[in-house]
């Protein structure tokens, strides 16, 4: 891979990363198409990493393809798919890991320990890899999203990154390669937090400036339907992530949901333009 890498830039082309754990739904294109409009060259990496999944997860069910996975990249203007094994990228003896270790507490990190250090590792791997200057990533994890720009600033990596807006369905559920999982009952479940989301929009947009009394409304949405277990509902400034107690211009509604053993997030800007 790096010895393409190379190649590439010795054509004096740019490459642009797209990180991925394959999979792919319209999220993922949207990310590839936004690579190629950045550089001259876009590699996608594919790799269910292990390190990013804790004990009780889904590692071993999470959803493979490669056949459709390599079909879908072939449609799009992408000049390497890179597909490493895990005794590749994870070699006997490897203990090395990276800890972005404030924006990784809350939200996502406080019910899954130790997996934004698997993202954090795995990625500096990758960029070190691949050697992009630009690499692209989803709003869909915006607290991944945060935790990479921080790691890039912190450990002066020479790439930027770039955010891509949510891919959904017509009905609102935010395209994940989890939603695979769900039944068909559980799927009409799902809706609850694209609704979720349109909702707290709505009420910030009709004065609500308390987070505290915005986020019991919505709790209290989501369990009235008894296959959903709400994990977070919070308020928090659009780059710390840290909670706050008054709805602003900064503020994102992030949302994690369990859907019988399925785990769903979602998140937006209260004050975004965009529909929920
Ligand atoms: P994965 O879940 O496969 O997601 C790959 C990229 O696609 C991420 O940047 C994610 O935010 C983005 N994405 C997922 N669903 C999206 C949607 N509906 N709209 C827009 N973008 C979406 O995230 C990971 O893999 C891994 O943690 C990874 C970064 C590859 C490290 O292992």
């Amino acid at each position: 891979m790096t010895a393409w890498s190379n190649r590439t830039a010795a054509e004096g082309k740019a490459i642009a990363l797209v990180p991925t754990m394959g999979f792919f739904h319209e999220g993922h294109l949207s990310l590839m198409r936004s690579a190629a409009r950045q550089a001259g060259a876009v590699v996608v990496s594919l790799f269910v990493n292990p390190i990013q999944f804790g004990p009780a997860e889904d590692l071993d069910r999470y959803p493979r393809d490669f056949e459709r996975d390599s079909a879908l990249a072939a449609r799009e203007q992408v000049d390497a798919l890179f597909a490493p094994e895990a005794a590749a990228m994870y070699p006997e003896g490897f203990q090395t890991r990276i800890a972005v270790t404030e924006l990784s507490q809350g939200l996502c990190g406080a019910g899954r320990p130790g997996h934004f250090e698997g993202v954090a590792t795995v990625v500096a791997k990758l960029f070190h890899i691949v050697r992009p200057q630009v690499a692209i990533f989803g709003e869909k994890d915006f607290q991944q999203l945060a935790i990479i720009r921080r790691l890039v600033r912190d450990l002066d990596l020479d790439v930027e990154i770039v955010g891509q807006p949510i891919v959904r369905e017509a009905d609102g559920l935010a395209m994940s390669s989890r939603n695979a999982y769900l039944s068909a009952a559980e799927r009409q479940s799902a809706r609850c937090l694209s609704r979720a989301l349109r909702w707290g929009r709505e009420l910030a947009a009709g004065g609500e400036t308390d987070a505290g009394r915005l986020r019991a409304a919505l709790e209290s949405m989501l369990a009235a339907d008894p296959t959903v277990t709400v994990e977070y509902v919070a308020v928090v400034h659009e780059t710390t992530l840290r909670p706050q107690q008054q709805i602003d211009r900064h503020s994102r509604l992030a949302l994690a949901v369990k859907i019988g053993r399925t785990r769903l997030i979602d998140n937006g800007l209260l004050f975004a333009p965009e529909q929920g």
